[in-house]
């Protein structure tokens, strides 16, 4: 894609940790135009003039709908779902054995990592740029791999990411008949210093703890590199395939 090609931007999420640092990389691109901004507040990360806010709350799917409608007919190059949910203080946390499921939470984390993003998809893929290359890319998480799960434990997190990576693919098909440039992918972004990862830093090894500013970089690399034949899948911020 190089940094020039991208010319018109969204950022779901762009208050997150990650989220916000995508919109500072980006914004530091010279080729970009725009850079649609989105959020459950709707609030201005920066008075850049190249930036637009819009509310978008996945608890409210009105106004993901009205973000897919204002979005018609921009031709967008790159889209960056950055949103999800791991816990929620003392209120939600990923569960370490069988017995602390329940449907409450399980309705919440998959909400939040899979029902929202998939509802982002049909809204915005009509949207993607057509006649070159596009790419659309959710965050999910390296435990959403099947393959991957040696340890067990949180159970709905990985289980939701697992949809969500399922959702990813089974929409880059789809996606691939009307826009053969088009690329959907799911992203892990390694181990990030933000608010999701904070209760869990304890047992991370030395360098491995990332900045929000180190993987947001990291991960652009990896999108500037895929072509089409990548769609549907996952890759870690370093560009290594992610199983399924
Ligand atoms: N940090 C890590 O180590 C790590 C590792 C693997 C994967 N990931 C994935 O990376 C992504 C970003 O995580 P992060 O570390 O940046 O976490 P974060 O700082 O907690 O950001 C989470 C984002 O999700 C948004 N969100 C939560 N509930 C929402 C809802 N109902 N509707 C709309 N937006 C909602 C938040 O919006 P508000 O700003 O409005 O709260 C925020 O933008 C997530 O998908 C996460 O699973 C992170």
């Amino acid at each position: 894609m190089g940094d020039a090609s991208v010319k018109t931007a969204l950022v779901m999420g762009a208050t997150g940790g990650i989220g916000a640092a995508f919109v500072e990389r980006l914004l530091a691109r010279d080729g970009l135009e725009r850079l649609h901004c989105c959020s459950r507040s709707g609030a201005s990360p920066t008075d850049d003039s190249r930036v637009t806010s819009h509310v978008a709350d996945y608890d409210k799917p009105e106004t993901i709908d009205a973000l897919g409608t204002a979005m018609k007919s921009e031709d967008l190059d790159l889209v960056i779902i950055a949103t999800g949910l791991l816990h929620a203080g003392d209120d939600l946390g990923p569960e370490k054995a069988m017995r602390a499921l329940n449907s409450d939470d399980m309705h919440r984390v998959f909400h939040v990592n899979t029902f929202g993003p998939a509802l982002m998809m049909k809204a915005l893929l009509p949207a993607m740029s057509r006649d070159e290359k596009s790419v659309f890319a959710a965050l999910s998480a390296r435990v959403g791999s099947i393959s991957d799960n040696g340890i067990g434990g949180w159970y709905s997190y990985r289980s939701a990411k697992a949809a969500l990576n399922q959702m990813l693919k089974t929409a880059s098909i789809e996606h691939a008949r009307r826009w053969p440039e088009g690329i959907v992918v799911g992203l892990h972004p390694g181990t990030v210093d933000t608010g999701l990862s904070e209760p869990f830093q304890r047992n991370v090894a030395d360098g491995k703890l990332f900045t929000p500013d180190f993987a947001a970089g990291a991960m652009l690399d990896v999108l500037d590199g895929l072509s089409s034949s990548d769609t549907g899948k996952v890759f870690a911020w370093d560009g290594a395939p992610i199983p399924a």
